[in-house]
């Protein structure tokens, strides 16, 4: 009977601790894939397709790994630092849609930087920027 109470009681407080650690962890990504984001636009000037495809691949992971990273009741609170808004969970599927956005158009950075295609990197950036907003718009407080 202890034992179940032991295993009750760690099942019941580790998700209240990693619940905070998760939102510092995804707003960290968040923050670092802005910077990708300028960073891709300098890199651009000077036709620097590596560290470009570099940049983009991380943009690309994190937007694979968005979702998992909002499990449910990890939204916005008085005592947390998420503007994650209640809707995602409402609508998970959309929120899930916006997340391939921007893992489709990260990928066409990729694509494009491989080929050392100027103008194909820059319309994808815009293109992945917009998707970035997109998902702000109807999910982030
Ligand atoms: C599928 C939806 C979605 C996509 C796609 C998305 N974001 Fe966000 N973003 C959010 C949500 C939700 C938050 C709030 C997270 C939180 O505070 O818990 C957020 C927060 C942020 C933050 C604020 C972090 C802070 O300081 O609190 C930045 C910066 C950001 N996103 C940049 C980006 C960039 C750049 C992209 C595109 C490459 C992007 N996001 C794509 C949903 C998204």
């Amino acid at each position: 009977m202890k034992i179940i109470l032991v295993i009750f009681l760690i099942f019941f407080n580790i998700p209240c601790f990693s619940k905070e650690s998760l939102i510092q962890e995804r707003i960290t990504f968040f923050k670092k894939s802005e910077k990708s984001l300028t960073k891709i636009s300098k890199l651009l000037i000077t036709k620097n397709y590596q560290e470009i495809i570099n940049e983009a691949q991380f943009i690309n992971d994190w937007s694979i790994l968005i979702p998992s990273f909002f499990p449910e009741g990890t939204q916005a609170t008085m005592t947390n630092d998420s503007d994650a808004s209640s809707d995602i969970w409402m609508n998970f599927d959309d929120f899930t849609k916006k997340a391939k956005e921007t893992e489709y158009y990260s990928l066409q950075i990729i694509n494009s930087a491989l080929n050392n295609n100027f103008d194909g990197v820059k319309i994808a950036l815009k293109k992945t920027s917009a998707s970035c907003t997109s998902c702000h718009r109807s999910f982030r407080n």
